[in-house]
């Protein structure tokens, strides 16, 4: 049995690393196949080097539009997949790499294994959720990160033998990698005092127009608490031509690799994030989550107190105030037990 594991952003990165050396000890054949739709090295190579791992495959296809970018990883990949014989493919999470795996595995007729299955915003204007959800209904073998990304699944009629309730592997990633973590010295290298900052970071092409920022930035200066900004590219790039005056409080770093901003979050006050990752690990690190979104698929981070939807920013500064006082508290983590890439592989490996 021959497996192709496709990435190709940051996040995916991140949660292959639980799964690959789970692979490795089930003696699962497998080539590690990069698109390059993340490429600067503070969005892909050094997730690598932290991990250990490498690539075996790099498709380099870089940015583009929506449909560009789908369809030139689509016909690079057609193209390892018809020279190389895999029995099976692996895809991680919602983004454009993710579907466009999704289409070839299809035209190849190379049955598909969904890790992060299920998962739901119920917002279809997100490619995110538009991807996830043709990913889930072409898929053969679906790894639910929680019941209700289960349940989920279960609703919109996809058998229940396809189904498998793993967890999520970026909890095992950050488990593992807690020591790590701890020994960091990000606090001393941007001379940060512990729980008095937060930390933000926002991307989506939703939330990148001036007159959000505007109100971004308006909030960060009336709450008078430091804010760290880690900036991804895009967001950089869309600021730059806003010319908008960048407040006192906020610290603006280049994207920080995963120990740097794992030790950030676990020991700020707070979190303002839109990313979907960000979410679930400042869950974990018990370190309250404001969502600049007006939806999330992780709604047990909502339900159990730790994370709040914040549409107007301009209700940030009352916000941040009450994280302040917000103790993150929960008994049971509905996303796993740490051990979802252990899970992933056995199953893999009995698929044979
Ligand atoms: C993608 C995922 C998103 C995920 C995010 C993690 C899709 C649809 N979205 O969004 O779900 O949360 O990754 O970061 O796949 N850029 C660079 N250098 C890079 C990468 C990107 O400069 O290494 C810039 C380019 O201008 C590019 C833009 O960022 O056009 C957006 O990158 P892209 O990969 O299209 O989407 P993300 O916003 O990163």
């Amino acid at each position: 049995m021959k497996l192709a594991l496709v990435i190709g952003t940051r996040p995916q990165i991140v949660k292959a690393s639980a799964i690959v050396p789970e692979l490795k000890r089930q003696n699962v054949d497998f080539q590690f196949i990069n698109t390059g739709q993340h490429y600067d090295y503070e969005m892909n190579k050094i997730f690598f080097d932290e991990f250990g791992m490498r690539d075996s495959i790099n498709l380099s296809v870089g940015s583009g539009s929506y449909c560009q970018q789908i369809v030139n990883i689509m016909l690079k990949l057609e193209q390892v997949f018809s020279k190389q014989k895999f029995d099976l493919t692996m895809c991680l999470g919602d983004t454009n790499s993710t579907i466009a795996e999704t289409l070839v595995s299809f035209a190849c007729s190379i049955p598909l294994v969904h890790v992060e299955a299920g998962a739901r915003s119920y917002d279809m204007t997100m490619p995110e959720e538009v991807n996830r959800r043709l990913t889930d209904h072409a898929s053969a073998l679906l790894f639910a990160v929680s019941k209700n990304c289960a349940k989920n699944l279960l609703k919109e009629n996809i058998p229940e033998e396809q189904i498998f309730l793993s967890g999520d592997p970026m909890y095992d990633v950050l488990l593992k990698h807690l020591k790590a973590i701890e020994k960091c010295g990000i606090l001393e290298d941007l001379r940060l005092v512990e729980r008095k900052y937060g930390v933000l970071t926002i991307h989506r092409p939703s939330n990148l127009t001036f007159e959000k920022f505007d109100s971004l930035f308006e909030a960060i200066k009336k709450s008078r608490t430091k804010v760290v900004f880690p900036i991804h590219p895009r967001t950089k790039k869309a600021l730059e031509t806003f010319h908008l005056k960048v407040p006192r409080n906020l610290l603006i770093t280049n994207p920080l690799g995963y120990y740097e901003m794992m030790k950030l979050v676990s020991k700020a006050q707070f979190v303002m994030t839109d990313s979907g990752g960000l979410q679930k690990e400042a869950f974990w690190l018990r370190i309250p989550c404001l969502t600049l979104r007006q939806n999330t698929e992780w709604v047990e981070t909502v339900r159990l107190g730790a994370n709040e939807l914040i549409e107007n920013f301009s209700m940030l500064p009352e916000k941040i105030k009450e994280c302040s006082s917000r103790d993150v508290k929960y008994k049971i983590n509905p996303f796993g037990d740490g051990h979802a890439g252990k899970k992933i592989a056995e199953v893999v490996k009995s698929y044979a």
